[in-house]
């Protein structure tokens, strides 16, 4: 399969998480077109730019109350976990399953960008237009149902 390439496809409009995403394309396609001696090397610098990418999108969504954080953390981290598989494919030997695994991250990045990720983005982008609606420093949202109806008692 052709290395993953960057397309204006893939633009979110949110400058920050743009540029870690160029970067990703850039490092994925390198693993993509790293040969036999190179793939293990390669592949470890996958996993760490797509770990610093993760954490920065992770915290993004911590500290301005983004309604689908639970969902998008959880697959960053299951995504993580099966990258570190990848790298014990690596140092086995097993490189075709290496490579088949870089082409499957891709396919799952176009989605994942244009999905959970362009929503991260659409809320960065209102949480710079409108600051009042950011979430106070210590205030914590409590879930709908502990919000008690009456206030008696
Ligand atoms: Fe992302
Ligand atoms: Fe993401």
């Amino acid at each position: 399969m052709e290395p993953i390439v960057w397309t204006d496809k893939l633009l979110l409009d949110y400058e920050p998480m743009d540029t870690v995403h160029r970067d990703f394309i850039a490092v994925l396609a390198a693993a993509q077109a790293a040969d036999d001696a190179n793939l293990e090397k390669a592949w470890v610098e996958v996993i760490d730019h797509t770990r610093t990418h993760f954490d920065r999108e992770d915290d993004w969504m911590r500290h301005s109350g983004f309604a689908s954080a639970d969902s998008h953390i959880l697959q960053h981290r299951v995504v993580l976990n099966v990258l570190r598989e990848g790298l014990a494919l690596a140092r086995s030997g097993q490189y075709g399953a290496v490579r088949e695994m870089a082409s499957e991250l891709a396919a799952w990045f176009g989605k994942h960008a244009q999905t959970q990720d362009a929503a991260l983005a659409l809320h960065m982008r209102r949480q710079a237009e409108y600051p009042e609606r950011r979430p106070r420093p210590g205030g914590t949202e409590r879930p709908l149902a502990r919000h008690r109806a009456s206030s008696s008692g």
